[in-house]
């Protein structure tokens, strides 16, 4: 495994791609969380429950991405002309070298290729800034577009989890896919 930062520098917590900017949360991002995760086709295969998006659950998700460890959770805001339009996350584990990605965009903005945009931004940040070997991600197995990210990433399947979580009140199953280090650099080699 490569050597690490025991900290990220402010300056490796943004980066920009061809349409946007990612950067940490800021306590000001609110209002925009509320404004594209109130929908409910947002929410249809992320939250576990049926009820509705609120202000304050916008509150509480700018909160956490505020206050936890960055290093354990770097989590940035996506941004598009000054808004918060989404975000893109890591949970890692730094013991097994790993890390599970997490993203999501405003409907308003889908179909347009952005979240690929933010979430090879960040696959590679993860690979090259916290010396990952391995990153996950695991969705609904019904999320089809949430898939065909993974799969646009060069992840593959390595495992559908049974009725492993709930979703808007559903027990559903759940896909699982993954790319190596060493995969993710021979792509990214072949397109240079
Ligand atoms: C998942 C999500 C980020 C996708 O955003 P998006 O803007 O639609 O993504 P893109 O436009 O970049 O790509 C979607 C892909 O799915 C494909 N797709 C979408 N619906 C499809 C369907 N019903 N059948 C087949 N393919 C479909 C699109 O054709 C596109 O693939 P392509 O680029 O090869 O044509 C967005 O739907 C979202 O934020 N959902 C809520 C959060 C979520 O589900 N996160 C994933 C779990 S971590």
């Amino acid at each position: 495994m490569r050597a690490k930062s025991k900290t990220l520098k402010t300056k490796q917590l943004k980066l920009k791609t061809q349409r946007l900017v990612l950067r940490p949360f800021q306590a000001g991002d609110v209002d925009d969380v509320y404004a594209y995760a109130f929908h409910p086709e947002w929410g249809q295969y992320i939250l576990a429950s049926t009820k509705r998006y609120t202000h304050d659950d916008a509150g509480r998700f700018v909160s956490h991405a505020i206050l936890q460890d960055r290093m354990q959770y770097p989590i940035f805001a996506i941004v598009i002309d000054g808004h918060v339009v989404g975000s893109v996350g890591l949970h890692v584990n730094a013991t097994h070298g790993i890390a599970d990605l997490r993203f999501a965009l405003g409907k308003s903005y889908w179909g347009q290729g952005l979240i690929t945009e933010a979430t090879t931004a960040l696959v590679d940040w993860g690979f090259n800034t916290l010396a990952i070997e391995k990153i996950t991600a695991a969705t609904d197995a019904r999320n089809v577009s949430g898939i065909r990210i993974m799969e646009k990433l060069g992840m593959t399947q390595e495992v559908l989890w049974l009725r492993n979580r709930i979703n808007q009140g559903n027990r559903v199953d759940e896909v699982h896919y993954g790319i190596l280090r060493s995969e993710w650099e021979s792509t990214t080699e072949a397109l240079t």
